[in-house]
């Protein structure tokens, strides 16, 4: 059986995507329609807006893509998508849409874990093989650490216990008035702030937590420098620009600082010398500074992919192939299991 083309699609949170790949893992065509207009008012996702989006944007994005490859559906020799994990209405969207298509046009359906597939990202825009690797996945629903052997085997090393960084990084752009998503908004304020002006707390270092990761009593933290806890005026936000631009800044130095050493002590432990980072918080940049003076000082190879495939989208889900490669191919009985995963 030869692959030629394969159809990925994603409709795990709030963003729509579909690519069209090839088996040297070209992109012949890529869209993702993303939802943070709907969201925006509510600084969060709304499942049930979310479902209902990707029920009108799947079968556009899908068209677009094959628009942009120059093909038509009949030339598609698989069809992947991500059924884990996720929120349960938005997955279930692309999931329909993906069995429909394996029965109408007669190809195999084939499964993408979502997470591995952020890890994945980096292996579409690197020029050798990154297996085997630490993968760090940091995104707006996990923070994780895995011991990536090969694109189908994945061991988890650590988590977080509560928030995830990138809900971290919403909920605390939400507290400052800054807006949704709140990474983008965060990075953006904390470039005129200084990281030093306040001191932040750092979770679950020092030999504590092993792996795992805590971004809560940050969050709580930042919370109670805007007005301390039992003031009246709690809900009021009284912060000058320039304090709202320091706190930021201090706020993403404590996540970038958590999230480097842990990468560092889970490459330590597992004796492995490559890091692969995905995920929507993988696209910050004193994330991907800090990372990369982290690797030059310890000698390893880092691959973060580019912020365009670090935030939700469907050309990481080329991971498919790898599974078709290996005959893992899904009968029709396929589900999706929205989590929790880890
Ligand atoms: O991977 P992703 O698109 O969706 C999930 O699978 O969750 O990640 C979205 C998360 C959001 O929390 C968003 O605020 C965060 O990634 N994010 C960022 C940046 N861009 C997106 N966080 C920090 N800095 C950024 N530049
Ligand atoms: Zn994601």
């Amino acid at each position: 059986f030869v692959i030629r083309r394969i159809l990925t699609i994603e409709s795990t949170c709030d963003e729509t995507a579909a690519a069209v790949i090839n088996e040297r893992l070209e992109v012949l065509g890529a869209t993702v329609a993303t939802q943070h207009e709907l969201h925006e008012r509510f600084t969060g996702v709304v499942p049930e807006i979310a479902s209902r989006a990707h029920v009108e944007r799947i079968l556009p994005v899908i068209d677009e893509s094959l628009r942009q490859a120059g093909i038509t559906l009949a030339e598609i020799d698989a069809v992947a998508v991500a059924n884990t994990p996720g929120l349960a209405g938005s997955l279930l969207v692309g999931l329909s849409a993906a069995k429909a298509l394996s029965v109408a046009l007669d190809v195999p359906l084939l499964a993408i874990n979502h997470l591995q597939a952020h890890i994945y990202a980096c292996q579409m825009s690197a020029s050798e093989n990154v297996f085997p690797c630490v993968g760090l996945i940091v995104s707006g629903g996990h923070t994780s650490l895995y011991r990536c052997d090969d694109p189908l085997d994945f061991t988890l090393l650590g988590a977080t216990i509560d928030d995830a960084a990138g809900e971290a990084f919403d909920k605390v752009a939400s507290m400052l008035g800054l807006g949704y998503p709140g990474g983008p908004a965060i990075e953006k304020a904390a470039q005129a702030g200084d990281p030093k002006a306040y001191r932040l707390p750092r979770a679950m270092l020092n030999g504590e937590g092993g792996l795992d990761f805590s971004f809560s009593g940050l969050k709580t933290a930042v919370r109670y420098k805007i007005a301390p806890p039992g003031n009246v005026e709690f809900n009021q936000l009284s912060l000058e620009a320039n304090e709202v631009a320091n706190l930021a800044a201090s706020f993403q130095e404590a996540v970038v600082d958590v999230l480097a050493r842990k990468a560092k002590k889970a490459l330590k432990e597992s004796k492995l010398t490559t890091l692969c980072v995905g995920g929507g918080v993988a696209a910050n940049a004193a994330l991907r500074q800090r990372l990369t003076s982290d690797a030059k000082a310890a000698g390893h190879t880092l691959h973060i992919a580019p912020p365009s495939l670090c935030t939700d989208n469907a050309v990481m889900g080329a991971i498919a192939i790898e599974r078709l490669k290996g005959g893992m191919t899904e009968s029709l009985e396929l589900d999706i299991v929205p989590g929790p995963v880890r």
